[in-house]
């Protein structure tokens, strides 16, 4: 396990269900918000575009050279293995959960439907909370179908009967209520017997219309400075949409399958503590670069066994 410098938050190699088990130790109910982002059953191993450094004069092309790597298997002898696997998460990540926290399972269309039941078991229906889609634009292609052009996102609450972190987003107004109402806020106006009547608008700005649960955010370009070489690698203007909304400063955000660590470095830049997870030595290779390019400092590295004594061996501090 790395651990970050002034309680900012640790790196943990290893499966994670194993990991996730012994975060019980001293995470239990103190975890705001945990985004999974599994494998998509694509039924293939995936490999990551990395950098070695040196430049390649010997050849025509790009300045760096460039290798692939082995990054995380998703083979599966069924789909029931697949979702096994993440019900067993869920379930040990139910009990990190604060009462106020929750969970979002970031999944595709082929699974979304199977991990829905899956997590309404666990989680129970009333604690569901959204099915975000996001919606995003690439090359079109070849296909005698509708694109695909949209993940799911699936939330749920940790408790039904705790008010949750919730942080109201806004996103801008419609065109046309723009061109009719202008930018300043309108108050609903109702008549006497209860109809609601046109609206009227008041002296304040409006700060644009609570956000809804279909996100159209860009994919990460090609060229963008971003962009990590690892598969699957999701973008940053995401994250930063789900933790702002989801958790405060200072609060606990976990992601059990980091990969190459977007969840982690923009919690750490918006001053949460993260707690990253993943099996893959380039995942965490990646990771760990991205959090130290974003000024967090590891200190020495250790084993990641649950405590021997008693005492919890982890060490992210307890706000008062
Ligand atoms: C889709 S990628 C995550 C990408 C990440 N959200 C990002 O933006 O880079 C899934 C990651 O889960 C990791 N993973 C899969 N199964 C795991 C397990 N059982 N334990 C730990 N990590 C696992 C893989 O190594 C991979 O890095």
């Amino acid at each position: 396990m790395l651990e970050a410098e002034g309680g900012r938050g640790r790196l943990v190699r290893g499966d994670n269900r194993r990991a996730l088990a012994e975060l019980s130790y001293d995470l239990t109910e103190r975890v705001t918000l945990a985004y999974l982002d599994p494998p998509f059953l694509t039924g293939r191993a995936h490999e990551a575009i990395v950098k070695t450094g040196t430049r390649a004069r010997d050849r025509p092309g790009p300045l760096k050279a460039r290798e692939k790597k082995f990054a995380f298997d998703d083979r599966w002898s069924s789909r029931a293995e697949y979702l096994e696997s993440i019900g067993q998460r869920l379930v040990l990540i139910k009990e990190l959960l604060a009462p106020h926290g929750s969970v979002v399972v970031h999944v595709d269309p082929k699974t979304s439907h199977y991990v829905k039941v899956l997590g309404d078991e666990i989680f129970g229906e009333d604690c569901f909370a959204s099915e975000i889609i996001w919606r995003y634009r690439r090359w079109p292609s070849k296909t005698p179908n509708f694109q695909r052009v949209h993940d799911v996102l699936l939330r749920w609450r940790k408790d039904a009967k705790t008010k949750p972190r919730f942080n109201v987003p806004y996103e801008p107004l419609a065109a046309s209520t723009l061109a009719t109402w202008g930018t300043n806020k309108q108050r609903a106006v109702f008549e006497k017997d209860g109809r609601r009547a046109r609206s009227s608008t008041t002296e304040e700005a409006t700060k644009g219309v609570p956000m809804g649960d279909v996100w159209e955010i860009g994919v990460i370009a090609p060229v963008s400075r971003e962009r990590t070489g690892y598969p699957s690698q999701k973008p940053e203007a995401l994250l930063e949409r789900l933790i702002l909304a989801l958790s405060d400063e200072g609060e606990i955000v976990l992601d059990p399958y980091a990969g190459s660590g977007t969840t982690l470095a923009v919690a750490a830049r918006l001053g949460r503590t993260f707690v990253g997870i993943d099996q893959s030595e380039v995942a965490l290779g990646i990771a760990t670069a991205r959090l130290e390019a974003a000024g967090v400092r590891f200190s020495a590295a250790r084993a990641t066994s649950g405590p021997t004594n008693g005492a919890p061996k982890a060490s992210i501090a307890r706000s008062a």
